[in-house]
């Protein structure tokens, strides 16, 4: 970002939970798909407005919305022009680091014509933005996963009153897995354990699936949580039953200081052996069975995902946020959770966690 965040206030506001609303961290606008060559998309993102835009030879750059010369909102009508986007009031262009490149009268760019750029990356098929309170550039990176054996993502989202600390810590909060959730057998596979920004912890689950699962006495379920910042968790899925495994995103996204968009997004990985699915397809021809299997597994998954992290929606929405938690034997590791996530806030020396 060309503009030092300190200087600017609405940066960091405290939230109604009593959390800073906006903790350092990379965050998802978008799905990387959502924004083709000459696309441009709009948000609401950490109470600002920005664009993020893809140019011709595939660059993704997001810049604050407004445009320096007259301030129109780059996210109504303006056009991808080669590597640059161009605003529709007087054709500025701007490059992908936000500088004016041209006007529309072919005159000199104003040298103050600048637009402040966020750092982002193309992730995992994400696009993610990186937020700083104070302007910081990109302290850690979110780890390129081999996608090769896996589907395209695909996503759902809702935008909530939430924090995005208060949705990842669902995470650790293992009590709720059995009462809200309606899992039955939780076990912890490994303890909780951090490494900087990172957090991991797993756990297997057990919960019938309909008729089948209550006659099989219930699914199992293996769940590995890798959490990157409070922006991004991949919850790797196992079931091995079905010899199912997926990947799951949690992306909160803070939209101001009371609002996030919690979007969900599954890749599953494809279907090779559908005799392991069950043992009656594996008799089936596989080029008559795979592209169905394929097909109807991706949105199955998601539709899981979307299912149980809706049951958690009235309780996040009105729930306040109470520092230090008062906790008991069952709850999980929310008491080393509210450590870890101290590194992810800075200027707001007075709030406890
Ligand atoms: S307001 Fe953007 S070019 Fe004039
Ligand atoms: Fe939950």
């Amino acid at each position: 970002m060309t503009t030092l965040a300190l200087d600017r206030p609405e940066l960091h506001p405290i939230s109604r939970k009593g959390l800073p609303a906006y903790p350092n961290g990379w965050y998802a606008i978008a799905l990387a798909s959502e924004l083709p060559r000459g696309g441009v998309v709009r948000r609401h993102f950490m109470g600002q407005e920005i664009v993020a835009f893809r140019t011709q030879s595939g660059v993704v750059s997001v810049i604050d919305a407004y445009c320096p010369h007259l301030g129109a909102h780059l996210g109504y009508d303006s056009t991808v022009e080669g590597e640059t986007i161009r605003c529709p009031f007087h054709y500025f262009c701007f490059d992908t680091e936000g500088i004016c490149v041209s006007t529309g009268y072919g005159t000199k760019p104003p040298p103050k014509a600048i637009i402040s750029a966020w750092p982002s990356r193309e992730k995992n098929g994400l696009l993610l933005v990186w937020h700083h309170v104070e302007g910081a550039p990109p302290e850690w990176e979110i780890p390129d996963l081999d996608t090769g054996d896996y589907h395209p993502l695909i996503n759902r989202q809702w935008d909530l009153t939430s924090h995005p600390q208060e949705t990842t810590e669902n995470s650790v909060d293992i009590g709720h897995l059995a009462i809200v959730h309606k899992y039955d057998d939780v076990e912890m596979l490994s303890d909780l354990n951090t490494t900087g920004p990172y957090l991991n912890v797993s756990y297997a689950m057990r919960r019938g699936a309909g008729l089948a699962g209550q006659l099989m006495g219930g699914i199992r379920s293996e769940f590995e949580i890798h959490v990157h910042g409070l922006g991004y968790s991949l919850v790797e899925v196992k079931i091995p039953r079905f010899n199912i495994e997926a990947r799951l995103f949690v992306l909160p996204t803070p939209i101001d200081a009371e609002r996030i968009t919690l979007r969900v997004a599954v890749s599953a990985r494809k279907v090779t052996q559908p005799g392991k699915i069950h043992s009656a397809l594996g008799f089936l021809p596989k080029p008559l069975i795979l592209p169905i299997l394929n097909r109807m597994i991706p949105p199955y998954v998601l539709d899981g995902l979307a299912h149980d992290v809706q049951q958690d929606f009235e309780i996040w929405q009105h729930k306040v946020y109470f520092a230090p938690p008062i906790l008991a034997e069952g709850d999980g590791p929310v008491g080393r959770y509210r450590q870890w996530v101290k590194q992810f806030y800075c200027g707001n020396p007075a709030t406890s966690f």
